[in-house]
């Protein structure tokens, strides 16, 4: 199969160059597109072969459910049985970086819902992905572009490098403003919800609309073997780079000594800004100052796949904090780094 770029300008894109990846996609083809949270691949998610095709392309399990994008949140009726609570979040959410799980309808088939009898809904606030879909008229099934298991693609340089000759169409349109996937919700109840995935809606943000927000357990813990998560996606490896991946924990001062002796013996380090010139600069890759959350997260996931490239066999990263966008850090580095966590004061006490 042949791949055919698009570029478009982020800023002010000429949507007209979108029309035969629109065509592609109401064709049964596969397209990768930017949205504000990660690049997506993207087929008709009323298709059965649609999604099998995706999940050939990724190599992932067929039993992990992709989400549906819709251009407008008012079209989740045609996919799912919606709900009030449902529409007083895509009214303080959408479009944005929201995912909701529904009850299907039967427009959907369940090789999209991986076997479920539910439906996950999300409308990207990314003007490239909402032009497309509007264009498509179609409801997209799309999971993050990056083969099952590797970090999520927040550019389409990164997405060519795994899809070229797998896909129809990439669009080109910068990196992604947000860099971690949508938060993801499942009401239990008219004004309850569980926190499946965290993301840049944090829980907070949620609480302005729903009395009840529960995080899942799983945000932070690695699920059991043979669990079977709410969210299916949990149970899988994500986010991880080929090397082993290490997390440290612990106060500023043991975590900047640890990381400093880590590098000088090897190690390759992704540290915050302040951190950087205590350092090795050919083992660290900074990603931001040690309170800018945003920036951290947009730079998360190149930084896991650059630490590939560097020398060094092993990858040490701080934990992230619980609060606002630190808990869709920590989930995501958690899970790369298969919840591998060493406490700093500790490990430099027995080194000593
Ligand atoms: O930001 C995002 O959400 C990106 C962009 C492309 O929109 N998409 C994304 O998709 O992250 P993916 O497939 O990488 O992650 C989807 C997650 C998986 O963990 C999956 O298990 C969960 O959503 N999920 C999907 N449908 C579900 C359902 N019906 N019930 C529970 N979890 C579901
Ligand atoms: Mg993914």
């Amino acid at each position: 199969m042949v791949t055919r770029l698009i570029t478009v300008d982020e800023k002010n894109p000429d949507l007209s160059l979108l029309l035969p990846a629109a065509e592609a996609l109401k064709a049964g083809g596969l397209v990768i597109f930017p949205t504000e949270t990660v690049y997506g691949i993207g087929c008709d998610a009323t298709l059965a072969e649609g999604a099998e095709k995706v999940y050939a392309a990724k190599g992932r399990p067929s039993d992990n459910p992709l989400i549906v994008h819709l251009s407008d949140p008012g079209d989740a009726d045609k996919v799912a049985f919606v709900t009030p609570l449902y529409r007083r979040l895509a009214k303080a959410f959408m479009p944005g970086p929201l995912t909701v799980i529904l009850k299907k309808r039967d427009s959907i088939p369940r090789q999209t819902t991986g076997g479920l009898d539910t439906v996950a809904v999300r409308c990207p606030s990314h003007p490239v992905a909402n032009a497309l879909l509007r264009l498509s008229g179609v409801p997209v099934a799309a999971p993050s572009a990056n083969i099952s298991g590797r970090p999520s693609a927040t550019d389409a340089a990164t997405a060519l490098t795994e899809f070229d000759g797998k896909v129809d169409y990439i669009i080109a349109a910068g990196s992604s403003s947000i860099g971690l996937e949508s938060t993801i919700v499942m009401p239990t109840g008219d004004d309850s919800l569980l926190l499946l995935r965290p993301g840049a809606v944090t829980a907070d943000d949620l609480k302005l609309v729903c009395s009840k927000v529960e995080i899942s357990d799983t945000v932070e813990r690695a699920p059991d073997e043979g669990e079977r998560p709410v969210c299916p996606g949990m149970k899988y490896r994500h986010y991880a780079p080929s090397k082993p991946f290490i997390l440290v924990s612990g106060s500023p001062e043991d975590r900047l000594e640890y990381l400093r002796k880590a590098s000088e013996e090897g190690a390759v380090v992704i540290c915050y800004d302040e951190q950087a010139p205590e350092i090795r600069a050919d083992r660290r890759i900074a990603v931001g100052a040690e309170s800018d959350l945003s920036e951290q997260a947009r730079r998360l996931f190149s930084a896991l796949r650059l630490a590939d490239r560097y020398e060094g066999d092993v990858v040490y990263a701080n934990l992230p904090p619980r609060d606002g966008l630190g808990l869709a850090l920590r989930n995501r580095m958690l899970r790369a780094a298969a919840h591998n966590v060493i406490d700093a004061g500790d490990a430099l006490l027995i080194r000593q």
